[in-house]
């Protein structure tokens, strides 16, 4: 057991929406029936006329699959936050309306944003300064604002309410242990830092694809697009934490001011036809079930050109990494799910001759869920021992008994904002992304298309396998 949260009250906005019930209650839930969030109460808010049974049912729902799997206590904890729990009707967006609610709740308060973005705004528009109890935290989920100069005002609005550090803009890949392992490996390991550097990495590429399709989100996601979606916030952290310099600490200021640093240095280099690709999938088969064409799927507007595939190439320039391409891609309905980032090494400067075989460059890959850990070394044999082969070394790396979520609101919770994103680095990943989107809106980088269920454009393969060959000796 720990001690109780600094946070008394976790105040849901948008309690009847789909964030609020498959990812933020499951993730809850999870925390208390571990005994790591203790005398908290949990209060939902929404525009819907729900009645107080109603919002305590899913509630109840939303926290069945952890109370199966808690002890007695546990049980009893989940139980208590859901009977003691109350449903408030109300227009976040009006005049006094939040600030009042906020005032009645036991403090200090989180109050969560799960809302569109542009409610979230003007909610917090609709608040003034020193309405809001001191200790007062407020979560903010992404997309945060809709480019630098958007995520700038809403920074401004949300600084003159409470400090920064009381500002926790989630990013759940922040919470997947994946990425913090990232951190143990990297600064755990003293034969990784000499050659952690552009000396002796070639490239560093942070993929994400995934074999899930639209899932009924055309609504968000038509008006968002794969590289909003995935690459300026979740792919972009990760590869900040794969391309920092060595925090002194790990709390929240080190940890922050390094991926902030690093992030400054990055940006997407013109001409975008190069350091960016885009794709939106036709029909196919994934995994036995037919996917209909995007542009078809209900809520679509073809005529946006939203990608549902991206890919860019971001540069850092630094002395640690001046010349080494971070490529990022993410990309939906592909035929293979594929969640890892992939250090390739540059090649040794001479192999000895009288080897044969195939000398191919170490390969360092960190896969995210299920979270492992790969390294692919030249070894000799079997068989001939002049000639080489390729084993991959392979650890499972630890999960973490919370589901991401879990993790980000704990933080939350204990008012701590390791987890959170910064507000100059929300601000810095759009400046990375948003050159790229623009050349995209004018039409300099072609929308391909691929098969849902494939493995992209045929000519993104090509390109890819062309590169394999050139590092390949023969
Ligand atoms: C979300 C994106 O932030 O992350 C989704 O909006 C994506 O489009 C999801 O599918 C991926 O995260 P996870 O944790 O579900 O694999």
């Amino acid at each position: 057991m720990t001690s109780p949260t600094t946070v008394r009250t976790l105040l849901i906005l948008g309690a009847s929406g789909d964030l609020t019930g498959r990812l933020l209650l499951p993730g809850l839930a999870r925390l208390v029936a571990r005994g790591r969030a203790t005398g908290l109460r949990l209060a939902g808010a929404g525009s819907d006329p729900w009645t107080p049974e109603q919002w305590r049912q899913r509630v109840t729902g939303a926290f069945s699959a952890a109370a199966k799997d808690a002890g007695q206590e546990g049980r009893h904890a989940l139980d208590s936050i859901a009977q003691d729990t109350a449903y408030h009707q109300l227009d976040v967006t009006a005049d006094g309306a939040l600030a009042a609610l906020v005032a009645g709740l036991e403090g200090p308060a989180a109050i969560y944003f799960a809302l569109p973005p542009q409610v979230s705004q003007r909610a917090c528009e609709a608040l003034q300064p020193g309405q809001l109890p001191p200790g007062t935290r407020l979560v903010m989920e992404k997309p945060f604002g809709s480019g630098e100069e958007s995520a700038r005002n809403l920074n401004r609005t949300l600084v003159q309410l409470v400090p920064e550090d009381h500002i926790h803009r989630v990013d759940h890949f922040l919470g997947k242990a994946t990425v913090l392992n990232i951190l143990g490996l990297r600064f755990a390991n003293n034969f990784l830092e000499p050659v952690w550097n552009r000396e002796h990495v070639e490239k560093v590429e942070i993929i994400f694809d995934e074999d899930l399709a639209l899932e009924g989100r055309a609504r968000y996601y038509d008006g968002a697009g794969a590289l909003r979606d995935m690459i300026q916030s979740h792919l972009l952290q990760i590869m900040a934490l794969m391309a920092i310099e060595p925090p002194a600490t790990i709390g929240e200021r080190d940890l922050r001011d390094a991926v902030s640093t690093v992030l400054r240095a990055g940006s997407v280099r013109a001409p975008y036809g190069g350091s960016s690709r885009r794709a939106r999938y036709t029909a196919g088969t994934v995994a036995g079930t037919a996917v209909p064409d995007y542009a078809r799927e209900e809520g679509v507007d073809p005529a946006r050109n939203t990608e549902t595939l991206a890919e860019v190439e971001v540069r850092i320039e630094n002395w640690r990494w001046s010349g080494v391409p971070f490529i990022l891609r993410s990309g939906k309905a592909m035929g293979a799910r594929r969640k890892e980032a992939v250090v390739t090494f540059r090649p040794v400067p001479h192999l000895p001759e009288g080897f044969t075989g195939v000398d191919a460059p170490n390969q360092l890959r960190i896969g995210f869920g299920p979270d492992t850990l790969q390294f692919d070394v030249d070894v000799n044999g079997p068989g001939n021992i002049f000639s080489l082969g390729r084993v991959t070394l392979d650890a499972e790396l630890s999960a973490s008994d919370l589901l991401p979520y879990g993790e980000v609101l704990e933080g939350v919770l204990n008012g701590d904002p390791l987890l959170s994103v910064r507000g100059d680095t929300a601000e810095e990943c759009w400046r990375i992304v948003e050159p790229v989107l623009r050349s995209w809106e004018e039409g300099a980088v072609p929308l391909e298309e691929y098969d849902a269920g494939s493995a992209g454009p045929r000519s993104w393969a090509a390109r890819g396998a062309a590169q394999s060959a050139d590092r390949t000796p023969g």
